[in-house]
């Protein structure tokens, strides 16, 4: 590993670049090692694109004459009949050439992603969230299309409606998706006869995905049936699916491309489908181009988000802190429809153990149906709710026993044989938590920084501080088995340089440029040398979703697949033409030794190319070992665990409840990285996201059911002054995957999300100095500077 970003040529964008061919003969001069392999520091492939706004998306691509805009009409009810829809005036705005209704939809008029046939393109008789989609109007520009939008005339009969779990409780609105229970022991038995018992309940917000570039999708209509759709979609495969199903066409009519995201975040993963359904149905219809694009207010209106919990747990335990039973009810706003809320609460009951053992445990998802936008992935996957209620259990047990939080974090740990399994029975063989965890406690300097809080906050001033280590171990494969395969095509042209593409996309990840690092080092070649472009239906089918952190796992195995077939069918062509066995044959820094023999690998790939070798490959991979049955709550589905550590230190203004994080210390495992300067880049930008969600983000509905949080001038994400004063980010450069993942790296993208839980319970630390720790603060999240006045002010209260 090197400390330096590799300077990856920025010469290539420009235009006066030297034609390919001769460009790549004089990278083959000599060199005894490739630029940008595996486990180097290459910088992201768009990286000066993304900065200095070259980088093209979907709103970039130039519009062919005669493409039309659409905009969606929205309900302005939570839960109501609709009993008239007068369109016209609509229809007679200038601009305007018509409008869709789910009368429209030549196929069906449903996208939901898992065919539970409970999402509609458009509502019909009813409608079942504020800002659910009525119809759409297609304008010649988007302006005209807004404004139109704007003069529907609907005549709504109001329903009662339920925004969150408990009113949906309440009213026996019941599940979107059927729950999951985890059970392992007997947790009653254990907890009746535990020396100490706590029950408490913790509300966890939710989180927009705020991604940069919204939502988007534009319809280019083709001949027949075809239609070729761009869109900014994690999931390009079940949009086609999606556009077929609503047009009653075959896959093989539709076509899905993205070239990259500006953010996704999980918030692409399904939502996008609407986009893409609305799009290609008018551009069928008229014949022309149609794209749409929301503008910020409608898309957070109509879009799914992360979804917020409410989790009642008990949790009985010894004298030393040690928990011997725990159950937890964890009941989600799943919104309208199912979407992924199933495997998502999943998610949420397999992260309430995160680190630790529960040696009798039960817990039961509550997937609650709700008059709010039907919720969906967001970073982590309801992982992270799932792992802060097991943080609070801690701190609520630390508390009540007078233990530092981080010993009894330490006496609960999954440790040895018997105290190794999961709720979900599955035998955790990789923990490599303790060592982080011990790790980070000695870099970050956590004893002599407790005792400064503590004698800091012991003077009794107005400004508190506040500290806490907290561990990650998140799980990683898709929970639906069949998502962990994926595919990749390679070219390589007569001229020696590569084509990739494989069945992820790119979001800002760096992906792309991990899987380029992955083929240049199978084959020995600059990583400049290889092209990764859009994301498409046409060349790797059936793909899962760019999500679960699973991207580069699954999309650099297929692509080593495809590297590795291609360089077989090289070796040998080059053993028969020098006459030699295969065994003397070597793919070196950007040439092929054979025997005494170096040829520049352009050259070789040009003899190669005139001896009619096939020059392409599609590979594959699929993960090994997992396996899982919902019904019994067993298996293993995960093929292995990403862990972490954090520790973070605030200052609470205990007058305002204002705070900031000082510092954060973090260490964090991605195995054998593929690229550490991008999985820094990962872990600092997801533990700043998590911040996000744990401090300041709040989604905030009125009574009528309506998001009045629906732009950045309600809606707070941390801004660059947010992060932390000091913020020292280190990977575990020891770890190394015990399983043959791809270079023996883990994956990054949404573990270091949780990280964030220690700002969390640093601020509650901070809080509880004001009644000297005799308490567990009462803190929900986010942890809003609100929120965290009224903590204070309740311990005042009591104490
Ligand atoms: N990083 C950036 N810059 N932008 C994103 O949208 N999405 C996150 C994470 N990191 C995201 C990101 C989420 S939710 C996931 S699941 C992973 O990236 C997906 O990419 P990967 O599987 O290639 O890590
Ligand atoms: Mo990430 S929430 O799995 O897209």
């Amino acid at each position: 590993m090197t400390d330096k970003i590799v300077d990856a040529p920025v010469e290539t964008q420009k235009r006066t670049d030297p034609p390919v061919a001769q460009k790549l003969l004089r990278a083959d001069q000599a060199r005894d090692t490739i630029r940008g392999g595996v486990h180097t520091d290459l910088r992201h492939d768009s990286a000066i694109k993304h900065v200095t706004g070259r980088a093209e998306y979907c709103d970039d691509i130039p519009e062919p004459a005669g493409t039309l805009h659409a905009c969606l009409g929205l309900s302005s009810r939570a839960h109501a009949l609709i009993r008239a829809m007068d369109l016209s005036a609509v229809e007679a705005a200038p601009g305007v050439i018509g409008v869709l209704t789910a009368a429209d939809v030549p196929g069906v008029n449903d996208i939901s992603p898992t065919g539970r046939d409970d999402e509609p393109v458009f509502a019909t008789e009813r409608v079942e969230f504020w800002g659910q989609p009525i119809f759409a109007v297609i304008a010649e520009t988007r302006d005209a299309a807004r404004r139109a939008a704007l003069l529907a005339g609907i005549e709504y009969e109001n329903l009662p409606h339920a925004l969150d779990p408990d009113a949906a409780r309440a009213a026996g609105m019941g599940y979107v998706t059927p729950p999951l229970t985890l059970r392992r022991g007997d947790a009653a038995a254990a907890m009746q006869s535990a020396p100490h018992r706590i029950a408490g309940r913790i509300a966890v917000g939710g989180q927009d995905h705020m991604y940069l570039e919204g939502h988007i999708a534009f319809a280019i209509p083709g001949e027949d049936e075809d239609v070729i759709v761009h869109s900014s979609t994690q999931h390009p495969t079940e949009a086609q699916h999606m556009v077929a199903h609503v047009l009653g066409v075959a896959s093989n009519a539709v076509t899905i491309n993205v070239r990259r995201m500006g953010g996704g975040f999980g918030g692409k993963e399904t939502q996008m489908n609407l986009f893409c359904a609305v799009a290609a149905i008018a551009a069928k219809k008229w014949n022309r181009p149609v794209k749409i694009r929301p503008d910020r207010d409608d898309d957070m209106t109509a879009t799914g988000k992360r979804h917020d919990f409410v989790i009642d747990y008990e949790v009985g335990f010894d004298d030393s802190g040690r928990i011997l039973a725990m159950s937890g009810d964890f009941a989600a706003r799943c919104g309208y429809s199912s979407d992924l809320s199933g495997p998502v609460t999943d998610r949420a009951l397999f992260h309430a153990d995160n680190a630790y053992f529960y040696p009798h445990v039960l817990l039961n998802s509550h997937p609650m149906k709700t008059n709010t936008v039907s919720n969906t992935a967001f970073r982590g996957f309801g992982g992270p709710q799932g792992m802060i209620a097991a943080e609070r259990i801690i701190e609520e047990i630390a508390y009540h026993r007078g233990l530092d939080s981080l010993e009894v974090r330490k006496r609960n740990f999954l440790g040895d044989a018997g105290r190794d399994v999961t709720p979900y029975h599955q035998t955790v063989e990789d923990n490599i938590a303790p060592r982080l965890v011990d790790e980070l406690e000695q870099s970050a300097d956590y004893r002599a920084r407790l005792a400064a809080v503590k004698a800091w906050n012991a003077k009794g001033g107005v400004i508190r501080k506040g500290i806490a280590l907290t561990p990650v171990k998140f799980g990683i494969s898709f929970t639906a088995t069949w998502y962990n395969q994926a595919g990749a095509l390679l070219h390589i042209y007569s001229d020696g340089s590569i084509h990739l593409n494989h069945g992820g996309t790119e979001m800002g990840q760096g992906l792309n440029t991990k899987i380029a690092q992955v083929v240049a080092d199978e084959l020995q070649v600059d990583a400049d040398r290889i092209k990764i472009t859009k994301t498409t239906t046409e060349k790797v089918p059936n793909t899962s979703a760019t999500a679960a952190s699973s991207g580069s796992d699954l999309n650099g195995m297929a692509a080593q697949d495809a590297a590795r077939q291609i360089k077989e069918r090289l070796t040998a062509f080059a053993a028969e033409r020098w006459q030699t066995a295969p065994g003397n044959v070597r793919f070196v820094a950007n040439a092929v030794e054979i025997g005494a023999e170096t040829v520049p690998f352009a050259d070789f790939i040009r003899e190669a190319y005139m001896a009619r070798i096939h020059l392409s490959a599609a590979g594959f991979y699929k993960t090994p070992k997992i396996h899982w049955d919902r019904a019994s709550g067993k298996g293993r589905p995960f093929y292995y665990y990403a862990y972490g550590a954090a520790c973070s230190e605030v200052s609470v203004d205990t007058l305002t409840g204002e705070y900031r994080v000082e510092r954060a210390d973090i260490l964090h495992d991605v195995g054998r990285s593929l690229n550490p300067a991008l999985d820094r880049g990962q872990v600092e930008g997801a533990f700043v996201q998590g911040m996000g969600w744990l401090t300041t983000e709040e989604l905030w509905w009125d009574a009528n059911g309506r998001l009045r949080t629906h732009a950045p001038s309600t809606y707070k994400i941390p801004l660059a002054s947010d992060r932390p004063r000091i913020f020292n980010v280190e990977l575990a450069s020891w770890s190394e995957n015990r399983e043959k993942t791809i270079k023996r790296s883990k994956a990054v993208g949404e573990p270091p999300f949780m990280l964030a839980i220690s700002v969390f319970e640093a601020l509650s630390h901070a809080v509880a100095s004001v009644a000297d720790y005799r308490e567990c603060p009462r803190l929900d999240a986010p942890a809003t500077p609100e929120r965290v006045l009224m903590a204070v002010e309740r311990l005042r209260g009591a104490g």
